[in-house]
């Protein structure tokens, strides 16, 4: 029998430290096309602060504002494609600020400005069929990988799905910890437990190997540091977070995530609620699934003074529950790799509707 590995894609270039992003005008220089110019995906939530002044704009540079209150659509990705077409008839480049849903929402962008039609035409694997325009990604919050990975996950018309393709990295990534420092402590710590609950799911599913194990051991331990055992958090826990969603993210390239991830899929798609928080919701009621990792979680939340919210299944139709339980039943790899082969025998309807229900 012959094996066939993976053979994935990885980011270009990846700058680090601390205020690395007054390098980015000279990373973009050679990359600028003619007129065309470098349009900014900044997350609106700098509008008016001092961060958006610091961005390397030259001539005719646009900044198009992202509202991250909600996770990207496919239909935004459509829309802001349409603007750049219509307003610079392309560009040289686009440039994502903010967290995951920046970030994702400019590696989308990038892909269409090439790839015919619409978004959601492409929400699956390898469907992209051409590379995008130049891609660089700067993230404000760490924890979801983002930064790293081959997907940009969208909610479209029919489901919440990454674009996954060799061509979905970015070509650039400018890690500088001073951009992750103001983030709210409770929005740090649920997009901080994205990152831990990858590695939990990662090292503890069936697909893991010694390639994604090295990175998931050292995303995990720099997790605990800095959640469980810092008397408070520092510039130093900015700059090890950042480094633990990347190795978290290059964790997840050879393997998958698991039952967190699959569950809060469906809360996000019926209940639109966000990805950190819904994996932090799910993963506290995961005890006989990720024993050890629960019990640390459930002392970081008190450590870090985090409430979760509650009931939040209670008074679902029923039209929403199917839903519910067929997205979530639909992430089938992420089922396969927490529990086996043998899941659907494992996950029920029934089992997993108890599961919601706790929540
Ligand atoms: N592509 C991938 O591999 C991948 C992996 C996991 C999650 N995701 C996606 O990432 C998204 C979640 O990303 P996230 O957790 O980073 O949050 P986010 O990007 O959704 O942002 C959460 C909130 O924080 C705000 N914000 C961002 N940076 C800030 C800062 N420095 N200070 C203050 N507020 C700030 C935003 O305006 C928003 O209101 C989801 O859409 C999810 O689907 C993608
Ligand atoms: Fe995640």
């Amino acid at each position: 029998m012959t094996t066939s590995y993976r053979n994935f894609r990885m980011v270009d270039y990846v700058v680090y430290g601390r205020g690395c992003l007054s390098q980015l005008d000279g990373i973009l220089a050679p990359r600028r096309q003619g007129e065309r110019p470098m349009v900014f995906l900044v997350d609106a939530f700098f509008k008016d602060r001092p961060l958006a002044a610091q961005l390397p704009r030259r001539g005719r540079d646009p900044i198009y504002w992202v509202d991250a209150t909600h996770e990207p659509k496919t239909q935004d990705v459509d829309g802001i494609r349409d603007r750049i077409v219509a307003e610079h008839g392309g560009a040289s480049g686009v440039i994502g600020v903010g967290g995951g849903s920046a970030m994702d929402m400019a590696k989308a962008v990038s892909l269409m400005l090439t790839n015919q039609g619409s978004s959601a035409d492409y929400q699956g694997w390898d469907l992209v069929k051409r590379a995008g325009v130049y891609k660089v990604g700067i993230p404000t919050l760490s924890g979801t990988g983002a930064e790293v990975s081959r997907t940009a996950v969208l909610t479209g018309p029919v489901r919440k799905l990454g674009l996954n393709s060799d061509f979905t990295p970015f070509d650039q990534i400018v890690l500088d910890p001073d951009l992750i420092r103001g983030a709210p402590a409770e929005q740090r710590f649920y997009t901080g437990m994205d990152c831990y609950i990858h590695c939990i799911e990662s090292l503890q599913g069936s697909f893991i190997n010694a390639f994604s194990r090295s990175y998931g051991e050292k995303s995990q331990e720099l997790c605990e540091e800095i959640f469980l055992r810092k008397p408070q958090w520092d510039d130093d826990a900015d700059e090890k977070l950042m480094m633990a969603s990347y190795a978290g993210g290059m964790s997840i390239a050879y393997s998958q995530v698991g039952v967190a991830h699959a569950v809060s899929y469906g809360l996000a798609y019926v209940l639109g609620v966000r990805h950190g928080e819904g994996n932090s919701l799910v993963f506290d009621q995961l005890e006989e699934f990720y024993p050890a990792g629960v019990r640390d979680f459930k002392e970081m939340l008190v450590r870090n003074g985090i409430t979760l919210k509650r009931g939040l299944t209670r008074g679902l139709t029923e039209a929403q529950w199917d839903k519910m339980l067929d997205v979530s039943l639909g992430m089938g790899p992420l089922w396969e790799n927490a529990l086996g082969k043998d899941w659907k025998q494992q996950m029920t309807r029934d089992r997993l509707r108890r599961l919601y229900e706790r929540i």
